[in-house]
């Protein structure tokens, strides 16, 4: 166990030894099991985490937010078009100010090639922790509430097999973020990673290879293929989620003819039945119902979707309880 992780940013799981991410698993359990006991833990009685958003969440900011009262401090809610930030604080200054009100900064900024930078450079004048709320390039405390819950589900999850796949949605161009933080992540753990997507959706070279690296120093397998069938058959986790274009196109009318090219990757039953009998199906969260999944399948007996949102909820308390004690 690792237990030196005060101050340390949660940018990017890749930056975490694998024992640092066992003890945070490892804390993540046992507060699910006080929480299912009623047993208060007050482990940052007194602090403040900041939530600052640039883009909306239903999970993100409720999971930050209850985890800091359960944990006995307090969150602040702070969105970019209403305070002066949208009149020019710059990240320096946001990272110099909120950290000497703050215990931890907690940043979601999507924007594509934006995203990253500007929580590195709130880091970087921060004297607390920066946690990743979702950026452009990662999603770490998604990733992190999903292996909890693959864990949950199936025990070691070495050698077993994860289906990283895009799926149709017509709402919007979604951040690449949540399949390259499990891309990176799943492999590291033993699991043997197919990434499947349409040739126009694929994710950022390096992350890519990075994967590959990992999956290689843990005796598992990475494999990227565009073929939505074939990356189902026999699979244990279905993970089949929308993600936009932003390699091939930042246009949103380009990238809307993009998605509607490929209507047909939708997970419905015929596809689950393709996985494992004991497959389950994953999402992060909001999903285009019928058009991504279809009801039957979201709601079906293979998903574990609300699981994985609770997971959020005891995974960044384990995280908040770690970097901000
Ligand atoms: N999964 C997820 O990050 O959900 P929100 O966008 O609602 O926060």
């Amino acid at each position: 166990m690792q237990t030196n992780l005060r101050g340390r940013d949660v940018i990017d799981f890749s930056e975490w030894t694998r024992q640092e991410i066992d003890t945070v698993l490892d804390v993540a359990f046992e507060l699910k099991r006080d929480r299912a006991l009623g047993r208060p833990h007050p482990l940052l009685r007194d602090k403040v985490l900041a939530m600052l958003f640039f883009f909306s969440s239903t999970r993100t900011r409720a999971s930050f937010e209850a985890g800091m009262a359960q944990l006995g401090g307090h969150a602040q809610f702070i969105e970019s078009r209403t305070t002066q930030i949208a009149h020019g604080d710059t990240a320096k200054e946001i990272g110099e100010i909120l950290g000497r009100y703050n215990d931890g900064i907690a940043i979601r900024n999507v924007d594509w090639l934006v995203g990253n930078k500007y929580l590195r450079d709130v880091a970087a004048a921060s004297r607390v922790p920066v946690l990743n709320m979702q950026c452009d390039v990662f999603h770490p405390h998604q990733a992190l509430a999903d292996l909890m819950t693959i864990i949950e589900r199936f025990g070691d999850p070495r050698g077993r097999t994860a289906t990283i796949s895009w799926a149709c949605a017509a709402s919007y161009q979604k951040p690449i973020s949540v399949p390259q933080s499990l891309a990176l992540l799943l492999p590291r753990f033993g699991m043997n990673v197919r990434l499947v997507h349409p040739p126009e959706f694929s994710l950022l070279p390096e992350i890519v290879e990075q994967a590959e690296s990992e999956a290689r120093r843990a005796h598992a397998s990475f494999e990227v293929s565009h073929d939505f069938d074939a990356g189902m058959r026999g699979t244990d986790v279905i993970y089949a989620k929308s993600w936009g274009a932003l390699r091939t196109t930042t246009d949103e009318a380009e990238g809307a003819k993009l998605i509607a090219k490929y209507s047909d990757w939708i997970t419905d039953s015929r596809r689950v039945g393709l996985a494992s009998e004991e497959a389950i199906f994953m999402h992060p969260l909001p999903a285009d119902r019928n058009v991504e999944v279809t009801d039957e399948v979201i709601d079906g007996p293979h998903s574990v979707v609300y699981d994985q949102a609770e997971n959020r909820l005891h995974g960044q308390k384990a995280v908040m309880a770690l970097t901000m004690g």
